[in-house]
């Protein structure tokens, strides 16, 4: 009676099932999913995993529930498999990823809503009778709803209360939300959005749904952030650039849009050395003939009549000046106006002899079809191969309509949304494994496909096009509900709002770059950057493998914003305020959270030494006057050894 986790039509027509227990298994660590992202264990003492294995005797469909759980966390992971062992094909028309049963119906759900340019903003409404859910059903997460949701006590509050969260590894068309029934309980549930979807398995075939991560904590929402903050840092993330200094870079894009050349990006990287910027990106706009969004994308050669002499002797030149250099992509699109597009006009996604809908003067490639995959692999193997690059950001700027794939048969056209998203990861499993060197950031017009699934392939993504550093306060304050500051692509940029100091502050909540012409500067801002530069240096670590204490809520405060990293032997600490509108009263007192109480820690502005406990308890007065929007201070704190 209530939203299912598990629906089928079998030869009859028929969607009855009766799953029963057969055998169980236990084991240390933890096994790959199939073609998916997943959590893993760095070692096997970190992880126990459970399978549980229910057979239906009537159409043999064989069911595997997996469970991994992270011991030294409050981390749970589920997901589940199904295998046709029957004599006949059968239909799969729904598998969620997890279904979990809360014995009461207060609580509150807390989801991550936005649109471009203002993603993931904190949404937060106390559950009712009935169902309630986000999803998309766009092919992608999508700016509109995050696949992360949170079950809440109504007063949790950062530091009080239970909360369940659930993070689901994915990337494509989801649902998750709840319902609460007659009886006031809470039905909890994650995974592929059953919209439209269905999958055909014939005999011996199987089905491998996503991993949802659940986390749960009972001294509230700070500690279920923390804790993801902490699976996704150290279980979830791979690679070389997991674990090491990510380049300060500088991305031309809000600097010329696509009005460069050569020479322009030369120009940009020279300055940017200056301040100890260490790569330089050269965005969309360098292949085919591209000059604004209307073409070439699928044409993945280089657009001589702009990088001049070539991408080598750009690459050349952008590492004589000492930089890194970084190129962007588009793999999964295609424009009508393409070499590509002539010769293979049936290689996007569409319903053959249909209209089909344009979004940014673009189509979206279809990644269901092998043929299609290898195309782009190669031509970005060629790019990617002859020369030097340190970096990639992989784009996706639009979403999937008219989803039908000119190479399946009918009983197969539900599957094109996920065989889709199963392309994209095999492409990028393909490129990090052909490149393990070169650090990968996803982007999707901003951060539209900020999800669990893409930390996988790269240990960051671009949060948010908006780079306003007073929006972009809500965002990385909603972000960071489930999403850890290492993973937040986060720049300094020309926006007209705040002065460079508090952009920066900002930025350094996340992998800090910048976005901007660095020739336009004054003396005074290039003297700045280069203490920012250094800034970043300093604080790397605390930000980046430290803990994240969200002090002042943009959502909860429309004056003031403020935050704080503890080193995770809580030595350290950095703290920031923004304030966003001049509040009517003086000064303020800002208590610090998550340092050792007794401890003593030097405040390096000033040299004045402070309990832990005091700082906690009663608080940094921070008195100073005009305070004007946009203004900001940070504080560096040291524990004396
Ligand atoms: C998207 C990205 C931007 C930029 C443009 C290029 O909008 O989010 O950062 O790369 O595409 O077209």
């Amino acid at each position: 009676f209530r939203e299912p986790c598990m629906q089928l039509m079998d030869k009859y027509g028929m969607s009855a099932c009766e799953c029963y227990y057969d055998s169980y298994a236990i084991y240390k660590g933890k096994k790959k999913l199939e073609g998916l992202p997943a959590t893993y264990a760095n070692t096997d003492d970190e992880v126990t995993s459970l399978e549980v294995y229910c057979k239906d005797p009537h159409n043999g469909l064989e069911i595997t529930l997996q469970y991994s759980v992270f011991e030294k966390l409050d981390v749970i992971t589920r997901s589940v498999k199904v295998k046709n062992g029957g004599a006949d094909p059968i239909e799969l028309r729904r598998l969620l990823s997890a279904c979990v049963e809360l014995d009461s119906k207060d609580y509150d759900m807390i989801t991550l809503y936005g649109t471009w340019a203002r993603e993931r903003h904190v949404q937060r409404n106390p559950l009712h009778f009935g169902k309630q859910l986000v999803d998309s059903c766009r092919g992608a997460t999508s700016h509109a709803h995050n696949n992360f949701i949170a079950i809440v006590d109504h007063k949790a509050t950062e530091d009080y209360g239970d909360c369940y969260g659930f993070a689901l590894c994915y990337s494509g068309s989801f649902v998750a939300g709840c319902e609460v029934n007659q009886y006031e309980k809470t039905r909890v549930f994650s995974g592929i959005n059953p919209y439209d979807f269905s999958w055909h398995l014939d005999l011996g075939e199987e089905f491998q749904a996503p991993e949802v991560i659940m986390v749960f904590s009972a001294s509230g929402i700070g500690t279920m952030s923390r804790t993801f903050h902490d699976v996704m840092r150290n279980n979830l993330t791979r690679g070389k650039w997991k674990d090491i200094r990510r380049p300060i870079l500088i991305n031309n894009w809000e600097a010329t849009y696509f009005n460069f050349d050569t020479d322009k990006l030369l120009d940009i990287a020279r300055e940017s050395a200056k301040a100890g910027i260490e790569m330089l990106v050269m965005d969309d706009g360098w292949f085919g003939h591209r000059n604004d969004d209307k073409s070439s994308l699928g044409d993945w050669f280089v657009n001589e009549d702009k990088i001049k002499g070539g991408l080598k002797h750009l690459v050349d030149e952008v590492n004589k000046l000492g930089l890194k250099f970084g190129i962007w992509f588009e793999p999964e699109m295609i424009s009508p106006d393409s070499e590509l597009y002539k010769a293979h006009p049936d290689w996007c996604i569409h319903v053959p002899g249909r209209e089909k809908s344009i979004a940014r003067h673009q189509y979206v490639l279809d990644f269901s079809r092998k043929d299609v995959r290898d195309y782009i692999f190669n031509e970005m193997y060629k790019v990617l191969s002859v020369n030097k690059v340190d970096y990639l950001k992989w784009d996706f700027n639009r979403n999937l309509s008219e989803i039908g794939s000119a190479a399946l048969p009918p009983e197969r056209q539900k599957e094109v949304a996920h065989r889709f998203v199963l392309g994209t990861y095999e492409v990028m499993d393909r490129l990090t494994k052909a490149f393990p060197d070169m650090l990968l950031e996803n982007c999707s017009g901003g951060g539209g496909r900020f999800d669990p699934g893409m930390l996988y392939y790269s240990p960051q993504i671009w949060t948010s096009d908006n780079t306003d550093p007073l929006e972009r306060l809500s965002i990385q304050f909603g972000t960071s509900m489930c999403y850890p500051a290492s993973t937040m692509g986060a720049h300094v940029s020309a926006s007209k709002r705040a002065g460079y100091d508090t952009k920066a502050n900002v930025a350094l909540w996340g992998t800090f770059g910048y976005e901007l012409d660095p020739n336009r500067f004054t003396e005074e801002e290039s003297e700045l950057i280069k203490a920012q530069v250094a800034e970043y240096h300093k604080y790397y670590d605390v930000i980046h493998y430290g803990e994240l204490y969200r002090l002042i809520s943009p959502f909860e405060n429309e004056f003031r914003a403020a935050w704080m990293f503890v080193s995770q032997d809580k030595d350290e600490a950095l703290v920031t305020s923004v304030v966003i509108k001049r509040p009517e009263d003086r000064g303020f007192t800002l208590r610090l959270k998550g340092l050792d109480p007794a401890k003593y820690y030097v405040d390096e502005d000033d040299g004045e030494i402070y309990s832990g406990a005091l700082l906690m308890n009663a608080g940094i007065c921070l008195d100073f006057n005009g305070e004007w929007d946009g203004d900001s201070f940070k504080k560096h704190f040291k524990a004396v050894k």
